[in-house]
């Protein structure tokens, strides 16, 4: 690869393999969001039913490669338990939103990723009381003001099925994206986290279908009545789950 950046983590493949095949599978993703009404992708959470799915690779990687085109995107890692952003991004132990929402810091905790365009907001210290502290006001008012500065607010999330904190967070937003893992999400895992989705009133934007191939590492994007996947990256595992009306 050439030229590759110093920091960050491999896991970030818009930015240390952009030409690789799931670069390409992120950049079509971009495109399908691109054809969305632009309020419904200013805040949106990523979040998926279960652990190691790939939220926080895919929270990173869509907000990384919508920044390369020019807009403002701030990345929030909302995964007050197993953070992973700062990790991705290299940004080593720094204040993030759990001591934002308990008022000891303001908008000055938000880092430059290394990526132009966007900037992150770490996790911060793993705080005892996670979904309380997202279901203060202090965030409501914060995704209005950063709403107001960037294109896309974006904040990756626990997973569904096994705390409450996602759907804190998506209720905000009032958009999601759901990440499926292929031959790993269990079918009724991943309608159960839909179901609990729309039940909260939280508008499903698309379903990521990651890691298609363990060996050719793609990722794909299949259709939710919103947008669809591609002929390369459209669902091919057989084992792969069903859409979310499945
Ligand atoms: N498409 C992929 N190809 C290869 N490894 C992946 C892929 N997606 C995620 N991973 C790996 O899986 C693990 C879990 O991903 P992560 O994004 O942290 O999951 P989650 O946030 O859902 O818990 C990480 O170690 C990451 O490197
Ligand atoms: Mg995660």
């Amino acid at each position: 690869m050439v030229n590759a950046p110093a920091f960050g983590s491999p896991d970030l493949f818009v930015v240390k393999a952009p030409r690789s095949g799931t670069a390409e599978a992120f950049r079509s993703l971009r495109t399908s969001l691109q054809f969305l009404p632009a309020e419904k992708t200013r805040a949106f959470a990523v979040t998926s039913a279960a652990p190691d799915e790939g939220k926080s690779v895919c929270a990173a990687n869509l907000a990384a490669v919508l920044a390369m085109t020019g807009r403002r995107v701030l990345l929030v890692d909302a995964d007050l338990r197993q953070p992973r952003q700062a990790d991705l991004f290299g940004l080593g132990k720094v204040q993030g939103l759990s001591q934002f929402l308990a008022g000891a810091c303001g908008d000055e905790a938000i880092q430059e990723s290394g990526v132009e365009g966007l900037d992150v907001l770490a996790s911060g210290a793993v705080p005892p009381n996670p979904a309380e502290l997202l279901e203060r006001p202090g965030l409501a008012a914060a995704l209005a003001r950063w709403t107001a500065s960037y294109d896309h607010v974006i904040f990756d999330t626990p997973p569904l099925l096994v705390v409450t904190d996602p759907l804190v967070v998506a209720r905000r937003t009032g958009h999601v994206i759901v990440v499926a893992r292929a031959a790993a999400t269990r079918d009724k895992s991943l309608q159960r986290a839909v179901a609990l989705l729309r039940e909260g009133g939280v508008d499903i934007l698309g379903t990521v279908l990651n890691d298609l191939s363990a060996a050719d590492r793609e990722y794909g994007v299949y259709g939710d009545g919103y947008y669809q996947g591609d002929a390369d990256h459209g669902p091919k595992d057989p084992q792969a789950p069903g859409g979310p009306q499945a």
